[in-house]
């Protein structure tokens, strides 16, 4: 059987490495590449986090390339961030990894991968959109190579203003030139809040992922355990797993319902810069240009993340 091609731009990130671990489960995706971008830890953090994290799912086939460490234009200063927890996978350590990235950089290997691949490849965005806005400004002909561009981003509310949700607000200059180059499948906030795993779902996945018998479910587990008790508390919310969401879209499409709406990028600096605007009742006139998650079956998706538990701990 002939693999899907599929690259994750991430910036690990616990719920990135749940999306990573997904992405790798699937029995019909070929991980080619993980390109780390800056976000939710510094550049230098998440690039270590994308070699230690192919190392843990032996994704042997998988290359890792290094993106951008800071955003177009808007300066982005960074504090420790508490959802991800020190070093920015929930602080667990990895052991020094023993593959080194590719000298090639992250747009340029998206570029050639895409090429490579003839217009097959699915492309998961899970981090602020520096590396894909990047690649396009680069290589305008990239859209006609990419078969599907999912991200998790934006929404209807917002996570770090009202309005905006942090991978957008980071860098939205680069959101809204990738919004306006390539038909994006938004899984935003309205639809990743929506499927929040409780502390049940999180029970189970620890009991599946108990006893480590690999490194991979050995890793789970802790990521689960740092995931509950970092939830249901005042600005905790690990136990929304945005990244894996998005993931878990395309691997079973009953997961997210899409809507397609017209979307802009607020990128001015004005009151809600990093906003994705969606013109929900079609006011602007203006073509649809995103598919917008607009409704998710949450038990499905807590199964498929404890289906995806058991595929490890079963390995
Ligand atoms: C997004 O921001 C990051 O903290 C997460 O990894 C996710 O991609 C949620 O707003
Ligand atoms: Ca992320």
């Amino acid at each position: 059987m002939k693999k899907i091609p599929v690259i994750i731009d991430c910036d690990p990130g616990v719920d990135d490495s749940y999306a990573i671990a997904l992405a790798n489960s699937y029995p019909e995706y070929e991980i080619v590449a993980l390109t780390a971008v800056e976000g939710n830890v510094p550049a230098v953090l998440t690039r270590h986090n994308c070699l230690c994290l192919r190392e843990t799912f032996d994704m042997e086939n998988t290359k890792v390339a290094y993106g951008a460490t800071v955003p177009l234009v808007r300066p982005y200063f960074r504090e420790e961030s508490v959802t991800h927890g020190e070093g920015g996978v929930g602080g667990i350590q990895f052991p020094q990894p023993t593959r080194a990235q590719e000298e090639k950089e992250a747009w340029d290997l998206i570029y050639d991968e895409a090429v490579k691949h003839n217009g097959e490849l699915v492309v998961f965005a899970v981090g602020p959109l520096t590396n894909i806005a990047t690649a396009l400004r680069k290589y305008p002909d990239l859209p006609k190579y990419i078969k599907k561009f999912v991200i998790m981003g934006g929404g209807t509310f917002g996570n770090v203003s009202k309005t905006a949700e942090f991978n957008i607000w980071v860098d939205p200059t680069a959101a809204k030139e990738v919004f306006e180059k390539l038909e994006v499948y938004m899984v935003g906030l309205n639809a990743t809040h929506a499927a929040a795993v409780s502390i049940e779902d999180f029970d189970e996945m620890l009991e599946i992922t108990a006893g480590g018998k690999n490194k991979a479910t050995e890793f789970l587990h802790k990521l689960t355990q740092f995931s509950k008790d970092n939830s249901f508390g005042r600005g905790q919310d690990n136990n929304v797993i945005h990244d894996a969401l998005a993931v878990a879209g395309e691997i079973n499409p009953d997961t997210v319902k899409y809507e397609k709406y017209y979307v802009y990028v607020e990128d001015r600096e004005v009151e809600n810069v990093g906003e994705t605007v969606v013109d929900l009742k079609g006011e602007s006139g203006k073509e649809q240009n995103c598919w917008v998650a607009m409704d998710v079956d949450q038990p499905l998706f807590a199964q498929v993340i404890k289906d995806m538990c058991k595929y490890y701990a079963e390995k």
